[in-house]
Formats: C-alpha cells, structure tokens, sequence
C-alpha cells in the first residue's frame, strides 16, 4: 500500500467554512507552519468561549511552560452541555447499559443530562466547594460518575478519578497528594454479579486525612455501609434540595479541569495534569477526526473513566461534540464474549473505541460468539493502550467490522491528553499495525541512545518535540518532577518512554515502552517482535514475552502464550512456534519456554503487567510490588502454580 501525497480532507471537515485547505497533508503542514492560526481556528470552530485569548499558544514543551490560549475565558461543562441545549436538547447524550443485561438501562438527553449536572455542582457549592479544590472521584462506571466529574468542571472545583479497583492504600496515597476535600464514591460497585465495598475501602483510606470534609455517596450495591455523621452525606438528599440554576464558572483557559494518576507500577504515581482550553480543543478535535465524529452518532469508548481514554473519550471529546456516548458498567467477561457486539447492536454503535487486549480476549473465544449479532451500524474501530499484533488487527477489521470500516491504531498516553499518532480514517491508506501518522500539530521524532535525532526509516526512541494544546502542563505539585521526568532525557524535547519504528511513508509502529527491550547475546530485541512472530500462528490468542534468567545463569527469552479457545497445546505446537520466531527473527529471538498461560496478568486499562511475568519467569514471587491495579489476582496465582510445575 503507498501513502497517498493528496489525502482527501477529513470528512469532519468538509462543512466547516473555516476551512481552506484541500488536503489533510496540507493541514497537517498548516498546523505545523501556521500553527496559531490553524489552533485558533479549531478552537472557535470546535468550543464556546466566554471570553477569546490574548494569545493562542506561548511559552514551550521543552521549556516545560507550554500555554494555550492564554487569556480565553471558557467552561468545559458549559462546552459539553449547554452549548447543545439550543438545537439538540432531545437527543440522547449519555446511554448507561447495567452490567446486568436484564436490569433497565439509563438514557440522559443532553437537556436531562444538564440538570444533573447543575444540580450536583449546586450541591458541591453547597458542601463548601470552591473553584480550584479538588474532588476525588472513586465510583464505578455508573452515570453518576460522569455527571461528578462535569459538576466538578461546571464550578470550577479540580476533579480526580481514582480507578474504582485501587486499594484502600493507593487511594489515601492519591488523595493526600491532591489533597481533596471532598470523595465522592458509591456504596459498592457491582462486578461480575459480586458486590465490591467501594465506601467502606474509602472509610480506611481517609482515616486521619485531615483535607476530607465531606464523603457523598451514591447508592448502587443498596447494602448498608458504616456511616460517618457530620462527614458522611448520601448523593441523593444532597441532589433533591439543590437547585438545577447553577451558573458555569468563567475558568481561565490554564485553570486546572483535572489530575490524573498515571499507575505506579514502577515509582510513586504521577499526579498528571491537564488545564481547560487546550485540552478540551484537542479532545474534541482529535474525537471529531479520527474517531470519524458526525452528528447523531453513537460512540462508545470501552475504558474505565478512571483512565485517560474514559476522560477524554467518553466524556469530554464527544459531548463536546454533541454526541451519544455508551458507557457500559460491567466488566468484559470472557464466558459471555458475544455480550460486547450485543451491545454495539443495541445502542447502534458506530464508532467502538477499545483495546488490544479486549480484542485478543475475545478472538480467543473463537468466532461463533460473532455469529448471533450484525454489527452494521459499525463505521471506525478504534484501538489504544499497546501494540496490536496483525492478527487481532485483521480479526478486528475483518471479523467484527465485516472488512467494511477502517481500524485506527492509536498511540497516546495520559500526558498527552488525547491521540497523538494515529491513521485518520478519511484521510488514509491504512497498513496493519503500521500506520500511525503524526495528528495536526503533533512533530514526532526518533533519537538514538544518544539522543540524535534520527532521519528516514529508522528505529528509536519516541520524541514530541513542540507543544500540542492538550499537553499534560506539570505534575500536580511538582513541577521539577514533571521536567526530570519527561524533558531532561533528551533536551529540546518530550520524551514518551516508548520505542517506535518509522518507514519510508514517515508511519510509525510502536514497538513497545523502551523497558520491553531485551538484549540477549549483544543483540537487542524489541518483545513485540517476537511476540507478534508467535501470534502469526492462528491457534494463538495471546503472548507476551520477558527476559528471564536461565538455570545456567545466561539471560533467556520466556514466552507466556494464550492458545485460542479450540487449539490443542502441544510440543508440536511449541516447536511451530519457536520455528516462527527463529523464521523471522533470527535464532537469538527464539524463546526458552514456551508456557502455556490459561490468561495473562493486565491492568484494568488492558495492559499486559510484563513486570509480574518477568518476576514469575524468574521465580520471585515474594514480592510482587504493586498489584493494586491487576484486572484479575487469580490470574497470577494461576501462573505461578504453572511456572513452578512447569521448572
Ligand atoms: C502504550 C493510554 C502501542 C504506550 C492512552 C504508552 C500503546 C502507554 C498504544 C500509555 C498503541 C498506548 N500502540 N502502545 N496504539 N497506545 N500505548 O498513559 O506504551 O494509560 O506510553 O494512556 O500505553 O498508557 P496510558
């Protein structure tokens, strides 16, 4: 497939009179050559500002002073809501689907949607909120939890959303960084048919943090909970004596909208922080491109909103852009795999935005489960969190989207606020697993270990090297650890912490974060290499692979692999796939052991935790460290027997 030089325009763009260029490649080059008028042009296009800006961008990234739109007045509840309200205040905004499939769903028009917001943010106010405290929001994925983190926004408080599956101790951790004054969380949160005590976890977190005033609580489970008086309040009676006359707050296009703690599987977890203007731009400029936006459509983004991909697409990218978002309780459960295209059937879902790892899982299943649903409303499949190996891309594209929509493979992180490299679906030749292009106003780069910046096709580190508008600004409270963290590397720019290839089109393909590196005999290799080299075989669902250290005290290569459903595992099949490997990769790349794994351990954001299979491939299995994130803890206990079996 050759890249195109004269892309058509996105479609989102046709109608807008704004709009002068005749190519994306075209756009793309304004947005680099004349970026202010290009971003100014987007915002006015995109958001409603109570007040313009004095200047559209200043400052820079790798001067860690990066401003937007400075001097702008707006509100991003006001952008997501009651801008909606004059010619679409009927249409569905928010579609809430149970876990339960035979209890009632939820439906919010933008008009119902907008009460509830005013009236919670009227209760904040009147628990003593004040623009610029900060909320913490530890909730299931119920509506309450996008109507806390709009009320937030609509007064101006900062919110937090701590992943509902947090312990008790990375939650205090979290709340104590950002100091919030007020929680909001549930009674329990239901998963898989069990009841999960989210207010009592919050009880033992908060337990002599002086910053929490108040609790509110949402009732979900319905089971009692210990109650504290004079702290303790239920969302409820909060809500019924508030009043849905609720004013949005002017905020500055640089105030805070939120933190968000990026996982601390390695190091104390980073407070991320996003401002107003800037990211609200490029979340609904990014949602409206390349997850392919129209009027009237349905969108459903799988994350939890306790990640970045639950904030920026499920909540602030398409309500800012009018549209109806899916937001679905439960947790995917493998035994009912047919339930994800039931739902995409029932609400008529026509961009699916989702992971790497829910696709694998579900392909493991094989495809009868596919049989029973039509999937025609489906128009743009998204995917995001880590690499997809080919299969699971074609399976995606061919399988669930009939070979009829496009794949977009998108790479970003929470810092960057929204997509960063991605194909555009109007706009592209689409390669499997390889064609991500830089996203308007995104200068990507690769540097060596040096920090050269490399030219052509080449394999490197990942660089950003000028400022977007939905950049992270600091680390809440520390903004010497966001420099150290992200700009000393490689000066002059952003460094993302993850390898990439690029080829002669200028696409880039991730090749995974730069620790996933193995260096076996002097030579480096990247592990999605071999594992997409062992994925290549049609009876595997799965693989990840780790360094490990031999019995013979040599580095070795060992490979955890997921058979599909229906594949015998065998040392026939070992073998075939050790043979894969050596075929494409080089007799260095060949695994040591190939270990059949029933599931592979992952965060609930779907990424695989390659440090607990490192460690369970190496046998230390005392201290796991930090597994407050796991989706599934059986899962490793399962892998651990294995491992000691299989030594
Ligand atoms: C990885 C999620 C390969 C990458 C939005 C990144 C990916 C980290 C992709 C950020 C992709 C994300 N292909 N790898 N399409 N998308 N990643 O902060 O390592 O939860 O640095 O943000 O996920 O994860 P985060």
């Amino acid at each position: 497939m050759t890249d195109s030089t004269a892309r058509p325009v996105p479609e989102a763009f046709r109608d807008s009179a704004n709009v002068s260029a005749t190519s994306y490649d075209e756009m793309y080059r304004r947005s680099l050559e004349d970026s202010d008028s290009f971003w100014a042009e987007q915002a006015n296009r995109l958001l409603h500002w109570f007040t313009s800006w004095e200047s559209v961008q200043s400052g820079s990234l790798a001067g860690g002073d990066a401003r937007w739109f400075e001097g702008a007045k707006l509100n991003a509840a006001y952008n997501c809501l009651d801008r909606h309200l004059e010619n679409n205040a009927d249409s569905t905004a928010l579609i809430w689907e149970p876990e339960d499939e035979s209890a009632e769903n939820r439906r919010f028009t933008y008009r119902e949607l907008h009460d509830a917001v005013c009236r919670s943010a009227s209760a904040l106010r009147g628990i003593g909120v004040k623009r610029g405290d900060r909320v913490c929001l530890y909730l299931p994925m119920i509506p309450e939890a996008v109507i806390s983190m709009l009320a937030c926004a609509r007064m101006g408080a900062i919110h937090s959303v701590v992943f509902s599956g947090c312990s008790p101790d990375a939650l205090r951790e979290r709340i104590d960084d950002f100091q919030a004054s007020v929680v909001i969380t549930a009674d329990q949160a239901i998963r898989f048919g069990r009841k999960v005590p989210l207010k009592a976890r919050v009880d033992i977190a908060c337990e002599n943090l002086e910053s929490v005033k108040r609790v509110v609580v949402v009732r979900r489970g319905g089971d009692d909970v210990d109650w504290k008086d004079g702290r303790d309040l239920w969302f409820d009676d909060l809500l019924r004596g508030a009043p849905s006359d609720s004013p949005a707050a002017e905020m500055g296009a640089e105030d805070p909208l939120f933190i968000l703690y990026t996982s601390g599987a390695t190091s104390k977890p980073k407070g991320v922080l996003h401002t107003t203007g800037g990211y609200l731009v490029y979340a609904a400029l990014t949602h409206e491109v390349i997850l392919d936006h129209h009027a009237g459509d349905v969108h459903w983004c799988t994350a939890e909103l306790g990640w970045i991909t639950g904030h920026t697409y499920s909540v602030y990218g398409p309500l800012a852009n009018g549209g109806t978002v899916v937001l679905f309780e439960g947790s995917f459960d493998a035994k009912k795999p047919a339930r994800t295209w039931e739902i995409v059937d029932k609400y008529q879902v026509n961009s699916l935005y989702t992971t790497p790892t829910l696709i694998r899982t579900l392909m493991a299943q094989g495809d009868s489960h596919l049989e029973t649903t039509r999937r025609n409303s489906l128009r743009v499949l998204g995917t995001v969190g880590e690499p997809i190996n080919a299969e699971a891309w074609n399976w995606y594209h061919s399988k669930v989207g009939k070979d009829d929509c496009p794949v977009v493979d998108t790479w970003w992180q929470t810092e960057t606020g929204g997509i960063v490299l991605s194909p555009v679906p109007a706009a592209e030749s689409i390669k499997p697993g390889a064609s991500a292009k830089p996203f308007f106003g995104i200068e990507a780069g690769l540097v060596d270990d040096s920090g050269e910046l490399l030219e052509g096709e080449a394999t490197g580190h990942l660089v950003l090297s000028r400022s977007w508008p939905g950049q992270m600004r600091s680390l809440y409270g520390n903004h010497d650890r966001f420099v150290e963290s992200y700009l000393s590397a490689n000066p002059g720019h952003y460094t993302t912490g993850d390898a990439a290839h690029r080829d002669a089109d200028g696409h880039y393909r991730i090749t995974g974060h730069v620790d996933d590196r193995i260096t076996i005999a002097g030579v480096t290799l990247d592990t999605s290499d071999v594992e997409n080299a062992i994925t290549s075989d049609a009876g595997i669902a799965e693989a990840a692979v780790v360094a490990y250290t031999r019995d013979d005290g040599k580095d070795g290569i060992y490979a955890w692999v997921t058979p599909r459903i229906d594949t015998v595992t065998d040392n026939a099949l070992a073998d075939a796939l050790k043979n894969r490997v050596q075929e494409s990769l080089g007799e260095t790349a060949v695994p040591d052991v190939i270990q059949w794994a029933p599931a592979l351990p992952r965060t609930r954001s779907g990424k695989i935790l390659r440090r607990i299979l490192k460690q369970i491939a190496n046998g230390a299995v005392d201290d796991l460290g930090d597994t407050t994130t796991l989706a599934d803890a059986n899962v490793v206990d399962a892998l651990v027997e294995l491992r000691q079996k299989g030594s």
